[in-house]
This record gives structure tokens, C-alpha cells and sequence, in this order.
């Protein structure tokens, strides 16, 4: 059961409260498509294959668009201790029951100082901003402000790979969703999050154009309907 924002002392508020009753089908899809435990584990090894070995563990690390919060958990399993977490939605928020602190708020304007972040993520969020390209362009420069000198951003998004193309072509069949619960959310989700899902798939060369003017990679891969990118800022 969600609990509000305002039950969880961790949890702080910077943007127009959201209604946290009113059901929101996207995040309902969004909530059966993994268990928490599926999706730490997904999460521990993007990480680990995005270079977290190397972090020192007093990083300051604020994970964006971080929804239920299992992205914080993953980092507070593999020993990180500052940690903080930024989403727009205090419905998912509130379902976080760590010790990070996590603000309900826009990733745009992101409130923290100049230059105070060690390693910023974003574990698919990017691809739900309503308005590229100024909305990306909005929160890579509030993201390379926040980032120290030396510090990593990482990105973990969709992209229009094969793999990708497979997958929506059986979310889109009737009995690969009646078989499979987790292609029913997926294709549940990609239905509700369309606008902006097919905004972003269709503009990758903008986006890898735009990521390079904020930030220097490090690594950028390309595998499972995934784009892969760590870097650090301009
Ligand atoms: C696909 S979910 C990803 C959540 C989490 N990173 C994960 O992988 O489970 C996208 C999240 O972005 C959030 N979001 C969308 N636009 C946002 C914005 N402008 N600022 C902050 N969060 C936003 C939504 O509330 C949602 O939780």
C-alpha cells in the first residue's frame, strides 16, 4: 500500500503536490511489470557494469526520475551511504522505505548547489520528459551544473535497438499478454506513456548529439533495447 509523502520523514517536496489518491494506470502497469527484488537485481548489475566498483563509497550520488526508489536500494546494497532521490510523483516516492533522502520534485530544476554531486543517474526517465528537445536540454544542464568536476553522470534509457522492435511487436499481441503478466504491464505502459516514449525513440541522433554537449563519454553501448552511456561533464 503507497504511503504518502508526508508519512515518510526522508521524504521532502519542492513542486505542486500531486493528488497521492487519484490512480494513475501508468504506475499501477508500472508497479506489477518487476518484483523490488527483480528489479535490484537489475539494477546491482547495470550498475556494476556501469563502472559503481570503482566509486568511492562516500560518493555523493543523487539518482533522477528514481520512481519506487529500488535504484536507491541497489546503490545502499552495494555499500554507497550518500545517496540521495528526485521523482515527480509522490505516489511512488512515498513507496520508498529506505534511508536516502527523497524530494519529490522536477528533474528540470533540480534543487541542489552548483558543483555539489559526485555521480548523477537516470534509470529511464529521460524518455518521459514531455518536450524534446528543450526538456532534455533543460535537465543535462542542470545535471552537469550539479555535478562536480570530476564527477560521472549515467544513463540507462530505451533505444530503438532490434531487440527493442521484437519486444514491441509481441507487447502488441494479444495472447503474448494474456500468457505473460509482464508484457500485459509493458505493453500497458508503452500505451500510456506513448507521446513521449515514441518522442524519444524517434530522435536518437539529437540525443547523442545533445549528451555529448553536456557531457564527455566514458562509455556508451547499445544492447537489449538499451542505451547505455556514463560520462562526465564538459
Ligand atoms: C519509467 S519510471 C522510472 C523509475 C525508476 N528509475 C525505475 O527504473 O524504476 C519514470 C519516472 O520518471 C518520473 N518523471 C517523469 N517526468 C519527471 C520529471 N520531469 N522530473 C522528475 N521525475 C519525472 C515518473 O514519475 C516516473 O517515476
Amino acid at each position: 500500500m503507497p504511503t504518502s509523502p508526508a508519512a515518510n520523514p526522508q521524504t521532502e517536496t519542492n513542486s505542486e503536490p500531486q493528488s497521492a489518491r487519484r490512480p494513475d494506470p501508468w504506475e499501477a502497469a508500472y508497479l506489477r511489470f518487476e518484483t523490488p527484488e527483480e528489479e535490484i537485481e537489475k539494477f546491482i548489475g547495470r550498475l556494476h557494469r556501469l563502472g559503481a566498483r570503482q566509486w568511492p563509497r562516500d560518493a555523493e550520488i543523487v539518482e533522477l526520475f528514481c520512481g519506487r526508489g529500488n535504484g536507491l536500494i541497489a546503490l545502499q546494497r552495494l555499500g554507497f551511504r550518500r545517496i540521495e532521490g528526485v521523482d515527480l510523483s509522490p505516489r511512488l516516492i512515498g513507496q520508498y522505505q529506505g534511508s536516502a533522502r527523497c524530494i519529490v520534485g522536477d528533474c528540470r530544476h533540480l534543487p541542489f548547489a552548483d558543483r555539489t554531486k559526485d555521480v548523477v543517474i537516470v534509470q529511464g526517465g529521460l524518455h518521459h520528459l514531455a518536450v524534446l528537445p528543450d526538456h532534455l536540454e533543460q535537465t543535462f544542464s542542470e545535471m552537469q551544473r550539479v555535478l562536480r568536476k570530476d564527477g560521472r553522470v549515467v544513463f540507462v534509457e530505451p533505444w530503438l535497438t532490434p531487440f527493442l522492435r521484437l519486444v514491441h511487436w509481441a507487447s502488441e499481441n494479444p495472447l503474448a499478454r494474456r500468457l505473460s503478466k509482464k508484457m500485459d504491464a509493458l505493453a500497458t505502459m508503452i500505451h500510456h506513456e506513448r507521446t513521449t516514449y515514441e518522442q524519444w525513440l524517434s530522435q536518437p541522433q539529437l540525443i547523442r548529439k545533445m549528451v555529448r554537449t553536456h557531457f564527455v563519454p566514458v562509455h556508451e553501448s547499445f544492447s537489449w533495447g538499451k542505451w547505455n552511456f556514463a560520462g562526465t561533464p564538459q
